[in-house]
């Protein structure tokens, strides 16, 4: 069935753990083409994208297993680098095997990928960073080839931190010949994993505070183990349902480090949240306050990935809330669907205003995509009567246990 049945109007109650991080774990898993060797990976979430890239793994030779939350990949034979565009189409993060493949055998052949539709998302900045780095690139009837004689290494400016763009670099920097300088990357926590696994896996990688990235190459990376850390945007979801739904929470295995953004505006909205190393505990009474203005950003401010969500919790606030959209161009798909729940909001270009209601009424939502879709679950918690929300494999692209959690939370779902 694809869709989910919540009976909202109840405070929430309860604890639950927070699953690993499927932006983290997705290019980790490219960077597996890289070792020569085993790759072992602990706290991976069972989502849809993950099932994905393990299929593109394997179309390139890659041997996987996925036991539990652990994946083993063998990447000690690489034998296509021909990416299937089925799998490509379903998913934005194909796009960082490209920079995982030209490391490893030196050229890769891809479709344009695909993934959830919140905005443009061309891939012209990736693309101009490996040409720096030596490769050829031509296209014909759709499919991108990728060659390189030899990568090396150079100075990588980035006109705009991208996450992926900044991800794809390292990936093909760090067998490369020589140093790689990128500028004006993304530092997102995401990156950071990133690095982690590559440098235990004999990667030469240094990163400071303003999002450069000096990769030196070395001659081949080896076998390594790696915990897949947890899902900031899984944790700040929840938080914004009970946001929306009031009652008092605790996330097991949360970092409240990468949440800074989210936990200012949160304690701006009126909710008492504790981090602590187990994880973070939020207790929310009454309505939550409006947000005057608030805008998204690149890391460390507050992520686009919680935006909706938080738009779901704005629509009960006491007040009037402005909320501008600065990363992607197309992301308040959410709102028509918000509005179907009695909320009282409106687009004016990349804003949204947002007119506090005392309560939502349950209704028949639609997820338009990933984020968008989780947003309209938490607003179900909230929202007095029964909501049914269709297109959940959209939710399942990113939730691992979106059910379980919201029912260890006390939510009826
Ligand atoms: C990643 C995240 C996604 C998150 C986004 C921003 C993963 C798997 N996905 O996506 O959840 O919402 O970061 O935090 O980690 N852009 C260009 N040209 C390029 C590349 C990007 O114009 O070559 C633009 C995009 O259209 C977008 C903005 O830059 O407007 C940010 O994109 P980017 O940071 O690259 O996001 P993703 O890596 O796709």
């Amino acid at each position: 069935m694809d869709s989910i049945h919540i009976c909202g109007g109840y405070p929430l109650c309860g604890e639950t753990r927070i699953q690993g991080s499927k932006n983290a774990v997705l290019p980790v898993l490219a960077a597996t083409v890289l070792v020569n060797g085993i790759s072992t990976l602990y706290n991976c979430p069972k989502i849809a994208d993950v099932q994905c890239m393990i299929k593109l793994l394997e179309s390139t030779g890659c041997r996987v297993t996925w036991k539990g939350d652990t994946i083993t990949v063998d990447a000690c034979h690489i034998s296509s680098t021909s990416l299937p565009g089925e799998y490509v189409s379903r998913m934005r993060s194909s796009v960082i095997l490209m920079g995982a493949l030209l490391g490893r055998e030196g050229q890769v052949s891809i479709s344009y990928p695909g993934g959830c539709v919140i905005g443009k998302r061309p891939i012209d900045m990736h693309l101009e960073a490996f040409a720096r780095m030596g490769v050829a690139l031509t296209e014909t009837c759709g499919v991108l080839t990728a060659r390189a004689q030899t990568l090396t290494g150079g100075s990588i400016p980035l006109a705009f931190p991208s996450v992926g763009a900044t991800e794809n670099v390292i990936l093909a920097a760090a067998l490369a010949g020589g140093e790689t300088v990128i500028c004006g990357g993304a530092q997102e926590p995401e990156i950071g994993a990133l690095c982690e696994f590559l440098i235990q896996a004999g990667a030469d990688i240094c990163r400071d505070g303003d999002g450069t990235v000096v990769v030196r190459g070395v001659p081949a990376l080896h076998t390594v183990t790696y915990r897949i850390p947890p899902d900031r945007i899984v944790a700040g979801t929840y938080l914004m349902g009970c946001m929306a739904a009031g009652g008092q929470i605790f996330l097991r295995g949360a970092d409240g480090g990468q949440l800074g953004a989210a936990l200012t505006v949160i304690r701006q909205m009126g909710g008492v949240c504790t981090c602590c190393p187990e994880g973070i505990g939020l207790v929310m009474e009454g309505r939550p306050a409006a947000v005057a203005c608030l805008k998204t950003a690149v890391y460390p401010g507050f992520p686009t990935d919680l935006q909706s969500q938080l738009l779901a919790a704005l629509t009960v606030a006491k007040g009037e809330s402005v909320i501008e959209e600065t990363v992607f161009e197309n992301r308040f798909r959410v709102v028509p669907e918000l509005v179907r729940m009695g909320a009282q909001m409106k687009t004016e270009g990349n804003r949204v205003r947002i007119c506090g209601v005392e309560r939502l009424h349950g209704a028949c939502v639609t997820a338009q995509e990933l984020r968008g879709g989780a947003a309209l679950c938490m607003a179900a918690l909230a929202a007095h009567g029964d909501s049914r929300i269709c297109n959940r494999h959209f939710i399942d692209r990113g939730y691992a246990s979106l059910e379980a959690d919201i029912r260890s939370l006390g939510g009826r779902i």
